[in-house]
């Protein structure tokens, strides 16, 4: 982390430890002293939110794996098992399975905060690179995790989403039966999810660290977009200002979870899924889980199965290079009149995209899909590029602190900030 730990020890067990291994001065000075910027609303407590989430999943998994059996003749039971017999275990596993839905919703509004205060750009790029490869593990852990309960829905949407590999020529047979470990969606495959399941929380753990480490290192963008000029008039100390007002997000967050949890633990869930997988039985319907539907309906806009497959990839792999394609100079949506418009429209499509992945892949559905699958990729791939250069922006605040107090004096509460950037 960057900057100079304020902390002082106190105490000789505290100086003792601090000389040794400076843990307590590393937590005081990115979780204490780090500077935030004064003006950032609620859609900054959202990684705090998904901090908090991927250790629930993590600490509910762990328990649940405890119960659990990874074999293609008891899976489906072990789990009834939790429901029924295992003390909390119907609690244990709503909270797991909605868990990962929440995780989802909080997701997918950070990286439209990003997208729309131009987090991404300059000098952010990697703390980006590094979302969206977090974004790509937890998809692949999502899919696997919902293959382990073993029912219909689980083995029809592992084999589904699997043979895409196929369509690679030459290689695609291959790669599926070597994904698979056999000649179908089995016991191996089973086995082989639930190990991946289990390991990959702990590489996106892994990988937060270092978005975290990015982001301190650059510093917090802002509503303005404007880059931090004077620590003294526009940041504030993490810790109370910035706690406090993940905490109250937080207790909403938890709030909305928990009616899921014990309202409507299913409501997100597919019926289908409490049918033990059977693979001489295919679903009339095979859907994934919600959070999916938008790259689900990508691969079906494209009449051909190779060409579903590069849009649905391409739909993620674009995100890496959003940096890059995003010309403008100014990076606060607030400031970019024509972009709020495409933003807009690019927020609005991607829901209709969920909605036409819920849909069987028949027409009207399949047009409007095409046209929203344009419009995805239209969106990164020429508008963007196109706006930096036509677009007329609105002018920008001279300050973080002029544009809290319209530039009237000091503002109450400043605080020297003992850190520095680079
Ligand atoms: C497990 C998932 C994730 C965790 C735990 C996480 C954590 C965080 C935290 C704690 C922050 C600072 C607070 C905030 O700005 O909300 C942050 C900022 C950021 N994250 Fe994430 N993040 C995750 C996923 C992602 C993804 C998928 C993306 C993009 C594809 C992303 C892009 C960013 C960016 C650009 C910032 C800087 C925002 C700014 O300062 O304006 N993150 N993240």
């Amino acid at each position: 982390m960057q900057g100079h730990s304020t902390y002082q020890p106190k105490g000789g067990v505290a100086k003792w430890l601090e000389d040794r291994l400076p843990i307590v001065g590393l937590v005081h000075s990115s979780a204490v002293a780090y500077p935030v910027p004064r003006n950032l609303n609620y859609f900054w407590t959202f990684g705090g939110i998904l901090t908090f989430m991927l250790v629930a999943q993590i600490l509910t998994g762990v328990v649940l794996a405890m119960h659990y059996t990874p074999e293609a003749t008891k899976a489906f039971a072990s789990v009834e098992k939790i429901m029924r017999d295992v003390n909390y275990g119907w609690l244990l596993r709503y909270l797991h399975a909605n868990g990962a839905s929440m995780f989802f919703i909080a997701v997918y509004l950070h990286i439209f905060r990003g997208m729309y205060y131009g987090s991404y750009k300059a000098p952010r790029e990697i703390l980006w690179i590094l979302g969206v490869l977090i974004f790509l593990l937890m998809m692949a852990t999502a899919f696997m995790g919902y293959v382990l309960p073993w029912g219909q829905m689980s083995f029809w949407g592992a084999t589904v989403i699997t043979n895409l590999f196929s369509a690679l020529p030459g290689v695609g047979e291959a790669i599926v039966t070597w994904l698979w470990g056999g000649f179908a969606v089995d016991n191996p495959t089973l086995n082989r999810f639930f190990a991946l399941h289990y390991l990959l929380p702990f590489i996106i753990a892994g990988v937060v660290g270092l978005h975290i480490w990015a982001l301190h290192h650059v510093g917090q963008n802002n509503p303005t977009g404007v880059e931090v000029k004077d620590f003294r008039k526009d940041t504030l100390p993490f810790t109370p200002y910035a706690t406090l007002k993940d905490a109250v997000a937080l207790v909403a967050f938890l709030l909305f979870f928990s009616y899921f949890v014990f309202y409507v633990p299913n409501y997100l869930g597919h019926a289908d899924n409490y049918i033990e997988a059977n693979p001489l039985v295919t679903p009339s319907h095979i859907v994934p889980e919600w959070y999916f539907l938008p790259f689900y309906a990508i691969l079906r806009a494209i009449p051909s199965k190779l060409g579903g497959v590069i849009a649905m990839f391409g739909a993620i792999a674009v995100l890496f290079v959003l940096p890059w394609l995003d010309t403008s100079k100014v990076r606060s949506g607030n400031y970019r009149p024509m972009f709020r418009i495409f933003f807009g429209l690019f927020v609005a499509n991607a829901i209709l995209l969920g909605w036409l992945g819920s849909k069987p892949a028949e027409q009207p559905y399949v047009a409007v899909a095409q046209a929203a699958t344009v419009y995805y990729f239209g969106y990164f791939l020429v508008i963007l590029p196109l706006l930096g250069w036509y677009e007329k922006t609105k002018p920008l605040p001279n300050s973080i602190a002029e544009s809290v107090l319209g530039g009237h004096g000091t503002p109450a509460g400043a605080v020297a900030a003992p850190e520095r950037r680079g």
